[in-house]
């Protein structure tokens, strides 16, 4: 049985760590603005246990100019649960969460292995790839939510 629940930011550790951050430590799972009361976190259960989670953060990215702007992060999918749409089902979840808080634009940077996955959900690339300390190459990504 799948289910997608509302949860803690420290609940979202037990993801991010082997997906995101494996081999680095724990405290780098927190990115800032993850306590803030506009930060949203989702977690995706398989059978009660969770091994899928995304985050919204309230921010504005000064690149677009439109207003009530949101960022996607720390989107994982347990290694042995990827490829079954269950990323899919998640990604929708916190855009119809966006859109129901009246959002203009979702953006977020997105790894380069990720990319064809974004975009088979309509999100675009703007600008060059660029390189985030430790962790690798990133595009930055979005979707205008109204045209
Ligand atoms: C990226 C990630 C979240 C995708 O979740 P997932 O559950 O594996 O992906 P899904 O099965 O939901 O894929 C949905 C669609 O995207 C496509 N897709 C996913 N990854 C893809 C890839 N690397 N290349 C091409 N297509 C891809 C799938 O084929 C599927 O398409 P379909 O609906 O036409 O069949 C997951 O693989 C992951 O956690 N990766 C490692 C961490 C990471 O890179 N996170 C993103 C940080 S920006």
């Amino acid at each position: 049985m799948i289910e997608i629940k509302k949860i803690d930011f420290n609940t979202t550790f037990s993801v991010r760590h082997p997906v995101l951050r494996n081999g680095r430590p724990i405290e780098t799972c927190f990115f800032d603005g993850d306590d803030l009361e506009t930060t949203t976190h989702f977690g995706l259960f398989f059978d009660k246990n969770l091994i899928g989670v995304i985050s919204i953060f309230k921010n504005k990215n000064s690149i677009f100019s439109v207003q009530n702007q949101f960022q996607i992060r720390g989107m994982a999918v347990l290694e042995d649960h990827q490829g079954k749409k269950l990323g899919k089902k998640l990604l929708d979840q916190a855009e119809q969460v966006i859109i129901d808080q009246k959002g203009n634009l979702i953006w977020f940077n997105a790894r380069e292995n990720a990319v064809p996955f974004y975009q088979n959900s309509g999100y675009e690339i703007l600008g060059d790839a660029f390189e985030i300390k430790e962790i690798g190459i990133h595009y930055l990504m979005f979707k205008n939510l109204r045209q």
